[in-house]
């Protein structure tokens, strides 16, 4: 295996990948869901709106008429509004596990750091909006657990010194509530909140070139079919009318919504904003709190930059602008590196139709390469190494994919940032100047740099440029997505695709 630049991993970061290597051989890799919690949390506000709508042509906006008019609901059509009421509350909860997966995984996986910082940072207000707008959505129906979350919330409000008058007034009787105040929040919980989180995501996702919004079809269909079935099995109900004359007993609470009241009860409402500022506070900070790395960032080499553009069109952090030439040569841009977008994945150096392993200059360099591991490292790994070449095989992995000590004398493994970096000429090279039969490419199932895959897989197929040239035997390269943990089936698409190789071209080589 060549490569070897540390790669330690914390436990909690193992298990996630373990348990993801189990859901996508459940799934398949292209639909694991644990590669679309941002898109699903997304998918559920979507079904949550939808239902919404559905909810507030039969709601009636008072004190009054609002239980009565969601009982009816309920009951008189249960089969359509009993079944969108339903689904609006399971898919607002569907939404916040799926927040919460995101919001770990992202953190495990190192996904806050560096440039990402914006990404998370903008997600943290984001927490806030999505529990507030569950908590105004269970002041609708005007029921014991609507009293009970009112009284809660006014009470937490009212901690805070900026009302004059206490809103936990508004809730001493029946007679003391004021209208305009279940008005307002109707119309914050209906239309403000929408708005909010609507902005709140463009925010969150304006650095995310190309975003993942959308699950997959199959993912969408079944999680709607799920919300369906568990809306039959366990129709959502009220709770008895709100009564402000009588002490509410006996709450189904909601906790993926409601549980900073219970925790109010328990503790008191300034623990409650400690706890949530403290939270809040530490979520900011965490993008740059201890051990923070960062390598070095991508250089271009302006006399092997052309000006093509491909590795701005192909940076994943929208990283390189062109610019206009500085070094007087017979081109019009050049590309430049904004150090405090690049995250050293190395994916524009597969992008540079100068980075080939075919060019005999030494030192040999690319336009654009990352300082600590250029076109250099590549040649030491391939073609100064005397292990390279002598087996069948070669095995082309990544910094976060399947770990490649494993293999065995048949194949010579290289590690990389990140496949996207492997400039498709390297397969040329690699299947006929250093004669292995076969190259396996084989990053991390949904990729830690999100585009490197799918760049990858383009460039083979021809549709991306630097396209993999025609006369390459494409049945001599195998591309196998996988996970770390999933080294066992490294070993069978290895043991499978050795078998499909040409026979003549194995023998020839031992
Ligand atoms: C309503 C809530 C949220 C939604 C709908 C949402 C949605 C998304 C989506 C769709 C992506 C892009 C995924 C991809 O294309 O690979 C994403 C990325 C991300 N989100 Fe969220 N998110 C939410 C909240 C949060 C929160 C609360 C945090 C953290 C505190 C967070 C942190 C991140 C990070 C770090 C990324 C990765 C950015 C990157 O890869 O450069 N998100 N989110
Ligand atoms: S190393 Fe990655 S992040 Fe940096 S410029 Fe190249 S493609 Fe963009
Ligand atoms: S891909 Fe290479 S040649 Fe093209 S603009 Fe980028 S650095 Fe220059």
């Amino acid at each position: 295996m060549n490569g070897a630049r540390p790669r330690s991993w914390l436990p909690p970061r193992r298990w996630l990948s373990s348990i993801e290597a189990l859901l996508s051989q459940g799934f398949g890799g292209r639909l694991n869901p644990m590669h679309y919690l941002g898109a699903l949390t997304i998918y559920f506000f979507w079904i949550a709106l939808v239902s919404g709508i559905y909810l507030f042509i039969f709601y009636r906006t008072n004190m009054e008429g609002a239980w009565a008019s969601v009982e009816a609901l309920t009951h008189n059509q249960w089969w359509a509004g009993g079944i969108m009421r339903s689904l609006h509350r399971y898919a607002s909860d569907a939404a916040v596990i799926t927040l919460l997966l995101h919001i770990g995984r992202e953190l495990l996986r190192g996904r806050h750091r560096g440039p990402r910082w914006f990404s998370w940072v903008t997600g943290v207000p984001l927490i806030w909006i999505v529990l507030v707008f569950g908590i105004t959505g269970y002041w609708m129906v005007w029921d014991e657990l609507a009293q009970y979350v009112a009284v809660s919330s006014a009470r937490l409000m009212d901690w805070l010194p900026i009302f004059t008058d206490p809103m936990s007034r508004n809730f001493v009787s029946e007679e003391s509530v004021s209208p305009r105040l279940f008005t307002l929040i109707a119309f914050i919980h209906l239309v403000g909140l929408p708005i909010v989180v609507v902005l709140a995501i463009w925010f969150h996702l304006l650095r995310v070139r190309l975003p993942r919004i959308n699950p997959p079809r199959p993912l969408m269909i079944g999680s709607l079919l799920a919300l369906v079935v568990l809306s039959l099995v366990l129709p959502a109900h009220s709770h008895p009318p709100a009564n402000l004359d009588a002490v509410p007993q006996l709450l189904a609470i909601d906790w993926f919504y409601l549980a900073i009241f219970p925790l109010m009860s328990v503790t008191s409402e300034g623990v409650v904003w400690l706890l949530g500022t403290a939270l809040t506070g530490l979520l900011l900070v965490m993008p740059w709190l201890p051990p923070a790395r960062r390598a070095e960032v991508a250089r271009v080499h302006l006399p092997d930059c052309t000006g093509c553009g491909f590795c701005a069109e192909d940076c994943p952090y929208g990283a390189i602008d062109m610019v206009p030439r500085s070094d007087g040569r017979n081109f019009e841009l050049e590309a430049k590196v904004n150090a405090d977008l690049c995250v050293a994945c190395g994916i524009c150096t597969g992008s540079c139709p100068s980075s080939s392993l075919f060019r005999a200059r030494r030192p040999l360099t690319s336009g654009i390469e990352l300082p600590d591991f250029g076109m250099e490292t590549l040649r030491g790994m391939l073609v100064d190494d005397p292990v390279s070449g002598r087996s069948p095989i070669l095995v082309v992995g990544c910094d976060h994919g399947v770990a490649l000590e494993m293999l065995g004398p048949e194949q010579h493994g290289i590690r990389l940032p990140c496949v996207g970096m492997l400039p498709p000429s390297t397969i040329d090279f690699a299947l006929r100047k250093l004669e292995y039969s076969g190259v396996l490419i084989s990053g991390c199932d949904d990729c830690h740099h999100r585009l490197g895959d799918c760049w990858t897989e383009q460039r083979i197929a021809r549709q991306r440029q630097p396209d993999l040239r025609r006369r390459v035997p494409r049945e001599r390269i195998h591309v196998r997505w996988l996970k770390r943990g999933q080294e066992p089936m490294l070993e069978n698409t290895l043991r499978e695709f050795a078998s499909r190789l040409p026979q003549d071209q194995q023998e020839g080589e031992s």
